[in-house]
C-alpha cells in the first residue's frame, strides 16, 4: 500500500463511527462493475450497489461520457427563470417511466431534499385547492426520508430525530409493519399484517380529523432499516384510506426506484399509484447528485393555475435543480437501464437471490430472512446489551473476505447492483455464511 498523502483529521464523516473508522480507515480508490478495488489494492464485491444507488454499476463509460460531454459543453445553467434541454428531455423520461397518470417532475438534488420538497408541494396544494387547514404530516415508524428537518419528522428512526428538539410541529406516524413472530423467513410480501394500515384511520385520522391533514409518506418498501416488505394488501389499504378522506400518498421511492423491485418504480411492482413520488440515487447510477419528485396532473396544476399569470407558482427550488451535468447523467442512465433491459433482469435473477439469502436461514446468529426484488434484510439476534456490535463485526469480517454488505442496527441489509450475476450472488451469501460462523 503506498503511504497516504493525506490525513485523517479534518474530515467529519457522515452517519460513520469516526474515532473507529479512523483507527482502522476502509479506503476505496477505484470501482467497476461490481468491484470497488481498495488503497491496498484489493477487489471488494459491492452487495449494497454503494448506498442502494449504483443500480447499472461502477464506472459505466455510457454515463461516463455523457458527463464528460455535457462539461465540456455547458457546466452550468441558472436553475431560475432558465432552462437547458436536458432538463426537459429527462422530465418526459421520468414521466414515461412514472406509473398511472404522475407526469410532472421536479428536480432536486438529494433524496432528502426531494422528500422535503415533496412535503412542500403537498402543503401547497392543500392551501391553493382551498383546503390550507390540512397541514398534517403523517409519515411512519421506522421509515427513513433522510436527514432534512421534514426528514426526519415525518421519519421514524429514534436516534436520527432525538438530538434535534421539535422539529416540524403537526406529524404523526403509523405504525411500522416489522413483526418476527408473526413473519420471521417471508419470502417476497409477508402474509400477516395489512391491517396495520387501518391505524391511518381508527387512531391518526380520528385523532387529527382528515380535514387538518395533507398527506401520508411511507416508503413502499423500507429500506434502509432494514428491507421491510410491505405485507400483502398493507399499501392498497393505504391508498383506499387516503382516497377516502381526501390526503395525499407519497411514495418515497429513493431507494425503491429504477429498478431495485423489478420495475421503474415499486408503485408498479405492487400495483399502487401514490400522488407524488420522490426519487433520487438510482436516476444517476449515483454518478452525480439528482433527485426530484414526479406529480399527478391534478397536484401540478391546482398549484400552477392558483397564481396570478407571470408570476412564479411555487416559491421552491436549488441552485443546482435540474442541473445540467446532473441531467446528462440521468439521460445516459435511463438510456442504458433500457437498453440493458436491467429492470427485467433484476426480476428474472430475484428467484435465485432469494433461495441464495434463504439458504442462511439456519446459520449462527440469524433470526430473520427477508426479500424483495434485488434486496434483502438478514437480521441477527442482537448480543446482550450491545444492539448493533454483532452485526457490525460481521460486516467488518464481510469486509476483510472481500465483500461490502451495510448494517443497520443487527441487520444485514443486500442491494446489489442490478447487472449481479448467479455466481456472484453464490459468492456473496457463502462470504456472509462464513462470517456468520466466525463471529461470536
Ligand atoms: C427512502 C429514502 N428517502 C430519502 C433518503 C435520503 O437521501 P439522501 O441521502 O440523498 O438525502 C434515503 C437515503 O437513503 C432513502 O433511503
Amino acid at each position: 500500500m503506498k503511504p497516504r498523502d493525506y490525513s485523517l483529521d479534518s474530515l467529519w464523516m457522515p452517519f460513520t463511527a469516526n474515532r473507529q473508522f479512523k483507527s482502522a480507515p476502509r479506503i476505496f480508490v477505484a470501482a467497476k462493475d461490481m468491484h470497488f478495488t481498495t488503497d491496498d489494492g484489493r477487489q471488494v464485491l459491492d452487495g449494497t450497489a454503494g448506498l442502494w444507488c449504483v443500480n447499472a454499476g461502477h464506472c459505466r463509460p455510457r454515463i461516463v461520457d455523457a458527463i464528460k460531454r455535457q462539461l465540456d459543453t455547458m457546466d452550468y445553467c441558472p436553475a431560475f427563470q432558465m432552462g437547458h434541454p436536458t432538463e426537459f428531455r429527462v422530465a418526459d423520461l421520468l414521466r414515461d417511466m412514472a406509473p398511472g397518470d404522475l407526469n410532472h417532475v421536479f428536480f432536486a438534488n438529494s433524496g432528502s431534499e426531494a422528500v422535503d420538497t415533496a412535503l412542500k408541494i403537498a402543503l401547497a396544494y392543500q392551501r391553493a385547492r382551498g383546503e390550507g387547514q390540512r397541514t398534517v404530516l403523517i409519515g411512519r415508524e421506522r421509515g427513513y426520508h433522510g436527514v432534512g428537518f421534514g426528514g426526519i419528522s415525518v421519519g421514524g428512526i429514534p436516534a436520527n430525530r432525538k438530538a434535534y428538539g421539535s422539529m416540524l410541529p403537526r406529524v404523526d406516524h403509523l405504525p411500522h409493519t416489522h413483526n418476527l413472530e408473526k413473519n420471521a423467513f417471508s419470502r417476497g410480501q409477508p402474509a400477516w399484517g395489512a391491517h396495520l394500515a387501518d391505524e391511518l384511520e381508527t387512531r391518526i385520522i380520528a385523532l387529527h380529523d382528515a380535514s387538518n391533514i395533507a398527506a401520508v409518506i411511507v416508503e413502499p418498501a423500507a429500506g434502509s432499516t432494514g428491507v421491510l416488505v410491505p405485507p400483502v394488501g398493507y399499501l392498497q389499504r393505504l391508498r383506499q384510506i387516503c382516497d377516502k378522506h381526501g390526503l395525499l400518498l407519497i411514495f418515497d421511492e429513493v431507494i425503491t426506484g429504477f429498478g431495485r423491485t423489478g420495475h421503474a418504480f415499486a408503485a408498479e411492482t405492487f400495483g399502487v399509484i401514490p400522488d407524488m413520488i420522490t426519487f433520487a440515487k438510482g436516476v444517476t447510477n449515483a454518478t452525480i447528485p439528482l433527485s426530484g419528485v414526479i406529480v399527478r396532473p391534478d397536484i401540478h396544476d391546482t398549484i400552477v393555475n392558483n397564481a396570478p399569470p407571470g408570476m412564479v407558482e411555487l416559491f421552491h427550488g436549488y441552485t443546482y435543480s435540474g442541473h445540467p451535468v446532473a441531467t446528462a447523467a440521468a439521460e445516459a442512465t435511463l438510456g442504458l437501464y433500457h437498453e440493458e433491459k436491467l429492470f427485467e433482469r433484476a426480476r428474472s435473477i430475484a428467484p435465485h437471490f432469494e433461495n441464495a439469502v434463504h439458504g442462511l436461514k439456519g446459520m449462527p446468529h440469524v433470526i430473520d430472512v427477508r426479500n424483495y426484488g434485488l434486496m434483502a434484510g438478514i437480521e441477527l439476534a442482537p448480543r446482550a446489551g450491545k444492539p448493533g456490535a454483532r452485526a457490525f463485526d460481521a460486516f467488518l469480517r464481510c469486509f476483510d473476505k472481500g465483500l461490502l454488505v451495510r448494517v443497520t442496527g443487527d441487520i444485514i441489509a443486500l442491494s446489489p447492483p442490478l447487472i449481479i450475476e448467479k455466481a456472484q450472488i453464490d459468492q456473496l451469501v457463502g462470504t456472509i455464511a462464513d462470517a456468520l460462523k466466525a463471529i461470536d
